[in-house]
């Protein structure tokens, strides 16, 4: 596809903890050629490099609470102000907050951009559960494998880039049990915050991971 089909195609994946944004950003920003941008990975990031955002971070994500909105808000702000998002870029993560939603919206005014679409990825708190619990993530590249679900092709080793797969610290029961009553509080009523702006798209995100995919990029080429 070329740069300029895809000007400014800055979509937001919207969905609970383990709805499969992550798996499904990994997809959409192959084929779409866009940039993923997840805030739960650039924490991570962080973490890893021993920041200071990243220490204060992780003391929110142990505990499956949000990490504050200023300090989420200007770590986005300065991701989206870098140059290879002038084609578009997924967003994974954020915003999960009314303010958040409105500081994307300032955010992408200050840029001269307006955010296209919000696909939210509709997924049971049951269904959540058990996914989260089989999870592993690649240490270098955080593509997400499932052990029963999404099983990496060797054991332990990332099909993307051969990196080391983990399992993340938050999912633990007790941890992904206060992530999804975060997420209900606090992030689903962003659904129909974007349906009264009309960018919303419901995607139904249980059954086979291509299948839901290609449900997405039907809805993204007619935005
Ligand atoms: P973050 O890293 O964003 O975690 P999350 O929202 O809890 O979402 P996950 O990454 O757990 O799930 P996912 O939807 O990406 O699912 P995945 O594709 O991996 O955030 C972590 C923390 O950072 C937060 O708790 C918070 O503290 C902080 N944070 C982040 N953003 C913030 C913000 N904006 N404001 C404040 N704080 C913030 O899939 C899950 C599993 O299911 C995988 O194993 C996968 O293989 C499998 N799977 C995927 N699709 C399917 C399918 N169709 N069928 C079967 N299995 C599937
Ligand atoms: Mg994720």
């Amino acid at each position: 596809m070329s740069n300029q089909t895809n000007s400014g195609l800055d979509l937001v994946l919207l969905g609970a903890p383990g709805s499969g944004k992550g798996t499904q950003a990994k997809q959409l920003s192959q084929q779409l050629e866009l940039q993923h941008v997840a805030t739960g990975d650039l924490f991570r990031e962080n973490l890893k490099n021993n920041t200071e955002l990243g220490q204060l971070a992780k003391t929110f994500m142990d505990k499956g609470e949000l990490v504050p909105d200023d300090v989420t808000q200007k770590m986005v702000k300065e991701r989206l102000s870098r140059p290879d998002i002038s084609n578009g870029f997924i967003l994974d993560g954020f915003p999960r907050t009314l303010p958040q939603a409105e500081a994307l919206t300032e955010i992408l005014k200050g840029l001269d951009r307006k955010l296209k679409g919000v696909l939210y990825i509709n997924v049971s708190d049951e269904e959540i559960v058990q996914r989260l619990s089989g999870r592993l993530i690649c240490r270098s590249c955080q593509t997400p494998f499932h052990l029963e679900f999404n099983p990496p092709a060797k054991e332990g080793e990332c099909d993307s880039c051969g990196g080391e797969l983990y399992q993340r610290d938050d999912d633990n029961p007790k941890t992904v049990h206060n992530r999804l009553d975060t997420y209900h509080k606090q992030t689903s009523p962003l659904i129909n915050y974007y349906k009264t702006m009309g960018v919303l798209a419901e995607i139904k995100g249980e059954g086979d991971m291509d299948a839901i995919t290609d449900e997405m990029m039907k809805v993204v080429r007619k935005l």
